[in-house]
């Protein structure tokens, strides 16, 4: 069988074929430079001999096993790619499936098409064909709720939901007062009339504020958000039946826009870390009352723009920039107030509109505006002494969310941002931006 280890899995390979992987204390995080020694290799052919790569590791490979080709290597990892074609064995230390590993596609393209003998055959259509009779089968003729938050992510789930059981569908905007300024009104307008479903908006502000009152460790705040969720949709299906008075058919399925990032990164993945509860999984409670359909667990976000582009989904929603279920709750570093919320909805409305007035939204993947609320520094407007809170952008550029690198936004745009946000809003009195790639950061500070 041919095998292709990356990153863990190429050291793996090399613990299990008798090499050594040693804690070397050279690390490499974010963009490193490789040394490609063999152009002709089967993964490297054709390709530069110097190349940019993404690399997350702590420990390195020192020596090979026995009959590997070592085909590259960087400063921190002198063995960092290698193969066999005999026995059809490969790995490089680095990700290859990210963006910022230039030639990472062809590497992958290289293994699949020589090294595996495969052909492609992977196109939006077919899997949202495949998505659509998924779901039919697994629904029958129960009721389905869909919680539609406006992102992407749900909106393509429920169109596939909706393109699989038609009028068995009633979605849930739960309102949670996490939302940013607008977004309630753009689904109630935008998607529902781009695609006619059935929308309930339930409007939860008081009860999530009230949960997440005192509250300030991340991980406690997106259980209580995850799970706050969950009681507000049990309570939106009894309205849906009450309202329909249709107790036959009660509602038993949940449908989330769950991606496979969003799985990987809460720790579902066999042998992943819990990096962060996504609300949508690890911030689940025991006691869900529903049964999930997640079409999109296995896909990753550029594959959901094209099925939803497949799906006639209207591309202002296909291309909206990801923004996190657990939305501004994360975005405050401290704890979540509804005055805090006001400073940071203002903030990140100026932010929003200077980026899209300057033309950047489809350049950059997302750029969260964070407020640090338990910071404070001095600052001088008018005459007068300040004391006011820091709001920091983080504009960053990715195609995937697992990595993802720090936006160039030109100067001019970051200097309109930071002159309107603390003139407009009187509680900031700094802006600071963030320029740290991920890894080490995670693209939301929470
Ligand atoms: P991180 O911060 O993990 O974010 O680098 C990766 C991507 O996921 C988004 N994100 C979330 N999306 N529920 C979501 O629906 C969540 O709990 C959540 N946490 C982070 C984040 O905005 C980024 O696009």
């Amino acid at each position: 069988m041919p095998v292709f280890g990356m990153c863990y899995g190429f050291q793996a390979m090399v613990q299990a074929l008798g090499g050594t992987v040693a804690h070397t204390g050279l690390g490499e995080y974010g963009s490193t430079q490789a040394d490609v020694t063999d152009t002709g290799s089967t993964l490297f052919n054709g390709q530069p001999e110097s190349q940019s790569v993404w690399m997350s590791h702590g420990d390195s490979v020192t020596e090979a096993p026995d009959g590997m080709r070592v085909t590259a290597s960087t400063p921190g990892a002198p063995v960092a790619a290698f193969e066999d074609d005999d026995r059809r064995l490969y790995g490089v230390q680095w990700h290859p499936e990210v963006m910022h590993s230039t030639f990472g596609q062809r590497v992958l393209e290289n293994f699949l098409r020589k090294g595996a003998s495969l052909e492609s055959e992977w196109t939006a259509g077919n899997v949202a064909e495949e998505l659509v009779e998924q779901v039919r089968a697994q629904v029958g003729s129960d009721r389905v709720l869909c919680a539609l938050s406006g992102g992407v992510d749900s909106a393509v789930a429920a169109a596939i939901v909706q393109r699989a059981v038609g009028d068995q569908l009633t979605c849930v905007h739960v309102d949670h007062g996490l939302l940013r300024a607008g977004e309630r009104e753009q689904v109630e307008s935008d998607f529902v009339d781009a695609t006619g479903v059935d929308l309930i908006v339930y409007d939860a502000r008081e009860q999530f504020l009230s949960a997440l009152a005192g509250v300030t460790d991340p991980e406690t705040k997106r259980k209580i958000i995850g799970r706050e969720f969950i009681r507000a949709f049990e309570q939106a299906a009894r309205d849906v039946v009450e309202d329909r008075g249709d107790d036959e058919h009660p509602v038993r399925w949940l449908v989330q826009g769950t991606l496979y990032p969003d799985v990987v990164e809460s720790g579902g993945g066999e042998g992943a870390a819990n990096i962060k509860s996504h609300h949508n999984v690890g911030g689940l409670p025991d006691d869900l009352q529903f049964q999930l359909v997640e079409p999109l667990r296995s896909l990753f976000k550029d594959e959901v723009r094209q099925v939803g582009l497949e799906l006639d989904v209207p591309e202002a929603i296909v291309w909206r920039q990801p923004f996190p279920g657990p939305g501004l709750g994360i975005r405050i570093i401290g704890e979540v107030t509804a005055d805090r919320l006001d400073i940071l909805r203002r903030a990140d409305a100026i932010a929003r509109e200077e980026l899209t007035a300057a033309g950047l939204d489809r350049d950059i993947w997302q750029c969260p505006v964070v407020l640090l609320a338990d910071v404070r520094s001095v600052g001088v407007q008018g005459d007068g002494r300040t004391y006011g809170h820091p709001i920091v952008l983080r504009p960053v550029s990715s195609e995937d969310a697992m990595t993802a690198d720090w936006s160039r936004v030109p100067y001019d745009v970051l200097a309109t941002i930071s002159g309107r946000i603390t003139n407009e809003v009187r509680e900031v009195n700094r802006v600071v931006l963030d320029v740290t790639s991920k890894p080490p950061g995670t693209i939301e500070w929470e």
